[in-house]
């Protein structure tokens, strides 16, 4: 069976959430894990992400958005796990630029610095379900119509677009993923502008009162980071997903208002009460969403293993425990 171990290794955006933890996964496994990441402010990077591995991954403070110093660093790679972004829903209404310029250009900077330097490599995109915006049947396969509802969406969408287009125009062996609602340790706690769950999770632990919007039935699924990490490996290992776009999400939904009472529940701690819609929420809340993960299921193998109630239990101890590198 094949597997990370002595393999090379890059992780863009490896000091942010998802990033660290696939790191951490690699080189437990035996990978020599290179991370490229720009730490940049409000972001989710966090140098205590890498705590456990530090001594043993190699990292370079940069952009995905230099050209010469990711053809550098792109060379002599087996694998490239590209999650560096922009990724606040909010930041385009005061600051367009970032999500372009980022969460497009730098990907393309990636893709051509591998079409150059290394059209060997296995390339793996991080997109997400956000791009599919409102959809018309549930769950959502990735045959859905896409209306993303702001820029960060669209942004990832044409990101994940251009590295399938690199596959069948350059022959590069790109994926493109769509994770759903992703949660766990070593996500930035600091603002509510990333994913609800982890912002619930903080709030829950401080003993706040956590705001369901409307009635709270609006359906989501919820993704520990342990599955999307291993989602993101079995990806990479499977020739079967070259060129390929997969959903990476839980096939039975959640609500709003079960989430909140699991977390209150796991964390004993924590209130909640029913509030209307900020308008900026309003005008991009997408309304229900759930995966179809038939297709990963078949072609990879990857299902969804944590349930919420058990992936919640981690994420409150973890932060329970590390709170000061995090608040
Ligand atoms: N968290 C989720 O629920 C979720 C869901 C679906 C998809 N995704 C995607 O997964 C990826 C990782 O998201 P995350 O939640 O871990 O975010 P994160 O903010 O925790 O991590 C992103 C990292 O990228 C770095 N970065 C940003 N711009 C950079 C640049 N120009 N050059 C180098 N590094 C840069 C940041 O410093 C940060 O450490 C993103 O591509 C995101 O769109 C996340």
């Amino acid at each position: 069976m094949k597997t990370f171990r002595d393999t090379n290794v890059l992780i863009t955006g490896g000091l942010g959430f998802i990033g660290s933890n696939l790191a951490i996964a690699l080189a437990n496994e035996g990978a020599n894990v290179t991370i490229l990441d720009l730490l940049v402010p409000e972001y989710g990077g966090n140098w205590f992400n890498i705590e456990p591995v530090r001594d043993c991954v190699e990292v370079h403070l940069g952009d995905i958005r230099d050209l010469e110093l990711v053809s550098t660093l792109v060379t002599g790679k087996d694998y490239i796990f590209h999650l560096a972004a922009q990724v606040d829903h909010f930041l385009n209404r005061c600051d367009p630029f970032p999500d372009l310029d980022i969460n497009i250009r730098g990907t393309v900077n990636l893709l051509e610095a591998c079409k150059h330097y290394n059209p060997e490599a296995r390339f793996i995109y991080c997109g997400t379900r956000g791009e599919y915006g409102h959809v018309c049947h549930l769950p959502a396969d990735e045959e859905t119509p896409l209306h993303p509802t702001g820029l960060y969406e669209l942004s990832k969408c044409t990101g994940g677009q251009i590295a399938l287009l690199y596959h069948s125009l350059y022959g590069l062996s790109t994926t493109v993923l769509r994770a759903t609602n992703t949660y766990g340790p070593r996500s930035q706690m600091k603002h509510a502008r990333y994913g609800v769950v982890n912002w619930f999770v903080r709030l829950a632990i401080d003993d706040e009162v956590l705001r369901v919007f409307g009635d709270g039935l609006i359906k989501r699924d919820f993704l520990f980071v342990d599955d999307c990490v291993n989602a993101l490996r079995m990806c990479a290992l499977s020739e079967a997903a070259c060129g390929e776009l997969f959903n990476v999400g839980v096939d039975h939904p959640t609500t709003i208002l079960e989430l909140i009472q699991t977390l209150i529940e796991v964390a004993h701690s924590g209130h909640w009460e029913y509030a209307p819609y900020t308008p900026e929420r309003a005008a991009q809340e997408p309304g229900d969403f759930y995966s179809d993960i038939a297709k990963i299921q078949a072609l990879v193998g990857w299902e969804p293993d944590v349930p919420l109630d058990v992936g919640l239990m981690r994420t409150v101890e973890y932060y329970h425990a590390f709170k000061p590198h995090y608040w």
